[in-house]
């Protein structure tokens, strides 16, 4: 789906372990202004319920797994993430919805934006009518 990638990292291992970096403007495009984390999230529960019109993000599940719904209005797509060095891009104006966390689940997220609650659309008829309108450029 456009605007969104999953991004294969490079694994460092060797006989002690693995290893993943990932650095801003290099493994991932764009500079990285906030790390968050999500973890204790039950099976039943659904996260996320929104679009952002100006943060992009990238999630990594550090361990266990979830499950994301991607929708650009136009269309919907399920990604699963459950490896340690696969990230999901998810960039402007992508519904999203985290479910179906393991017990273990620990979800990485790196955002493009210090937290701004005045850049999320959290009504999903809102966010259709803004992608129907075009009146976000990033569209
Ligand atoms: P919320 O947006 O509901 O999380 P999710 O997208 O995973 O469903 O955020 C939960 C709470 O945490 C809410 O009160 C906002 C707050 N929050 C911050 O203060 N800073 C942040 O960077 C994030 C992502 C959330």
């Amino acid at each position: 789906m456009k605007n969104t990638q999953v991004i294969n990292f490079h694994i460092k291992g060797d006989e002690r372990g693995s290893l993943v970096a990932i650095e801003q403007l290099k493994d991932i495009p764009f500079e990285i202004k906030r790390v968050y984390y999500i973890w204790g999230t039950e099976k039943e529960f659904l996260r996320g319920k929104h679009a952002h019109t100006e943060l992009e993000q990238i999630l990594i599940c550090v361990s266990g797994s979830c499950k994301i719904r991607l929708d650009n209005g136009k269309e919907k797509q399920i990604v699963e993430l459950k490896d340690k060095n696969q990230g999901l891009f998810i960039g402007q104006m992508i519904w999203r919805e985290m479910f179906d966390f393991s017990d273990n689940c620990v979800l990485v997220v790196l955002a493009s934006e210090y937290y701004d609650e005045k850049e999320y659309i959290r009504d999903y008829n809102e966010f259709l009518e803004t992608i129907r309108t075009g009146i976000n450029d990033s569209i």
